[in-house]
């Protein structure tokens, strides 16, 4: 086992279990396990901080995304445009609503879906893009959003990795309707799976929790066929102690991605951040031919590295039945990324050494 890990979910817990266990208790006082007082209170305070009319709480990122779609009656025959550079459940959720993913290539500067080829890839199917802000740096969402509405499509934002980063002054999932992952292993966590997703559009809002919640529009009456997919009371108790210490775990994830960007840019290629972006990085990215051999050195340093991701969703097995998209960008990034421990809990001497160590192993391996 490495010293020092990619995530230390103990240590992060730890200074903040007294309070979770008062969380606990409250909710097992009040016995509403099931849309709980706290579910409304958590989406009206992350509303409030990232700057959207609505939050709608939802059982998990992949959750958040399949509600969306449902919502915009996303279903058999229509085509999503995404990127295969992500989290398989951005296309999973296509998937599961009967659609298409159509992936597109990145732009390899910032690994990030690239605009100019969203236009070409549109068809009379396109139904709705699916940008994704992977690692927390957002996309480039002018050009992104100018074509959707040029073409009509729907924007869904993949801001699964992404809470507290900003473009243009605006918080991701402000541009579209932003889809929010709470998983332990996010910069905002729950103790188990949880998501959200973020809208300006009430009407929008209403439906989506109809159809988190079986599509019951009261006790007896369904309108619509729905899954179960809502935030649990215990897990919103559990964000809600959290939600205080955001704007400093933000804070801390800059301040790592600070050092490393200055210390690191003269000896690796780094991701490039998108014009008026501020990621708040659930992972800082570095790029190495020699990708496994420097993740195999930190290692024997005690240092954990994660790649994010190895195989690239085009590339899975569940989707080997598709013809092949041609992404040369996505399948040579994919063999030379590295994602460095950022989190707040990382200390700030460990992460020095980290850079000393990479600076060392990079004057070996130019
Ligand atoms: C980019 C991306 N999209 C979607 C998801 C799905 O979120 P969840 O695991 O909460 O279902 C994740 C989670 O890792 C993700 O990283």
């Amino acid at each position: 086992m490495t010293a020092v890990p990619y995530v230390d979910l103990i240590k992060q817990n730890q200074a903040l279990r007294p309070r979770i266990l008062d969380a606990i208790d409250r909710v097992l006082g009040h016995g509403q396990f099931i849309n709980g007082p706290e579910v409304s209170e958590l989406e009206a305070r992350l509303a409030q901080r990232l700057g959207v009319e609505d939050v709608v709480g939802v059982a998990s990122g992949t959750a958040a995304l399949t509600l969306v779609m449902r919502a915009l009656d996303i279903g058999p025959g229509d085509e999503v445009i995404t990127v295969a550079h992500s989290y398989v459940a951005t296309a999973t959720s296509v998937s599961l609503v009967g659609a298409t993913p159509v992936f597109i290539d990145i732009d390899p500067e910032t690994g990030l879906m690239d605009p100019q080829l969203l236009a070409v890839a549109i068809s009379p199917q396109t139904k709705a893009v699916i940008p994704v802000h992977l690692g927390g740096i957002p996309c480039l969402m002018e050009p992104i959003q100018e074509i959707c509405r040029a073409h009509g499509l729907h924007l869904i934002e993949d801001c699964a990795q992404a809470i507290g980063s900003t473009h243009q002054g605006r918080s991701v999932g402000s541009f579209g309707t932003g889809c929010f992952s709470l998983h332990p292993l996010k910069t905002f966590s729950a103790c188990g799976d949880a998501g959200f997703i973020t809208t300006d559009d009430q009407d929008r809002a209403a439906l989506l929790r109809r159809l988190r919640s079986l599509g019951h529009r009261d006790r007896d009456h369904v309108d619509v066929a729905s899954e179960n997919a809502r935030l649990d009371t215990l897990q919103a108790a559990i964000l809600l102690t959290k939600l205080p210490h955001l704007d400093d775990w933000i804070v801390s994830r800059r301040r790592h991605a600070a050092a490393y960007e200055t210390a690191l840019r003269p000896f690796f290629e780094l991701t490039n951040v998108t014009e008026g972006s501020e990621p708040a990085y659930s992972a800082f990215v570095i790029r190495h031919d020699a990708r496994d051999a420097l993740i195999a050195h930190l290692a024997s340093r005690g240092f954990a590295a994660k790649v994010h991701y190895p195989v690239p969703i085009h590339r899975q097995r569940a989707y080997e039945g598709m013809t092949p998209p041609q992404l040369p960008h996505t399948d040579a990034l994919v063999r030379r990324i590295v994602s460095l421990p950022v989190t707040p809990e990382l200390e700030s001497s460990d992460r020095d050494a980290i850079i000393d160590v990479l600076i060392d192993w990079s004057r070996n391996h130019a």
